[in-house]
């Protein structure tokens, strides 16, 4: 049985209440059977991962530099996020694939360099939704999980975390029906068998992402290949308590 995984991204973005005060909070309601990460901008990591405490709820980072250290203004290195208590980070969200042009090697590097300074990465993939409607999801899907792990393990392989989120239901209500996340995850864990095997494939969770809420994620986090969710808006409101515990 995989555990569950339920992550919280808050982006550019402080919960209600200021951050400490509100993980604090929620660390308190968090399931014991489910993994919990909040991801949280840079400056949080050390004082939520304070605040959460021996909970049992993770910290993760938003992203890192595909290198592991040098001169690039301005970046973090996958080391720098590990030693200031995060546990996981996210590789790969399509905002970073948008905004600031991170393409599958890109992806691939920063999950290889992310295995190295010890941190799970949450790999994010997603079709918009112009490739939704030329037919094309699972084709992109396969493509950008084979490139995302290439030259990794198979024991790191069982350690990742694949996010899978249509960019189209990402921050715009527009949630896809379990039916068609089902579908997607299960093609995902398909390709996993194709590039490990059956065993590694059962092993690594799938989540999946784009306008979770409190209504919808029992429903979604109930599909057999769907091992939780990755949730961006939702996670920032106390009410995220109710996902945690879907
Ligand atoms: P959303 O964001 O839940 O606000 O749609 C999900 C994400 O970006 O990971």
């Amino acid at each position: 049985m995989r555990k569950k995984i339920i992550a919280g991204n808050w982006k550019m973005n402080r919960p209600e209440g200021g951050a400490m005060a509100f993980a604090k909070e929620l660390a308190k309601s968090a399931p014991k059977d489910v993994d919990i990460v909040f991801c949280v901008p840079f400056v949080g990591i050390m004082p939520v991962a304070e605040a959460v405490g021996d909970s049992g709820v993770c910290v993760g980072g938003q992203n890192l530099h595909t290198e592991a250290a040098g001169a690039y203004t301005g970046e973090i290195s996958g080391e720098m996020l590990a030693a200031a208590g995060a546990k996981y980070v996210l590789v790969g969200h399509s905002e970073r694939r948008q905004y600031f042009g991170e393409t599958d090697i890109i992806v691939n590097q920063k999950a290889q360099r992310a295995l190295q300074s010890g941190l799970l990465p949450i790999i994010c993939i997603g079709e918009t939704l112009t490739q939704r409607e030329q037919g094309i999801t699972i084709d992109l899907l396969r493509m950008q999980t084979k490139i995302a792990l290439q030259g990794i393990s198979e024991a790191e392989a069982a350690a990742c975390v694949i996010a899978y989120e249509p960019v189209w239901a990402i921050g715009t209500g527009v949630v896809a029906t379990a039916e068609q996340a089902e579908e997607a995850c299960a093609a995902v864990r398909q390709v996993l068998r194709e590039i490990y095997n059956d065993q590694t494939a059962e092993k690594i969770r799938i989540q999946y992402g784009g306008s979770v809420t409190p209504k919808n994620a029992a429903e979604l986090f109930a599909m057999p290949n769907i091992d939780g969710g990755l949730v961006g808006g939702a996670s920032l409101k106390p009410d995220f308590a109710e996902i945690m515990n879907s």
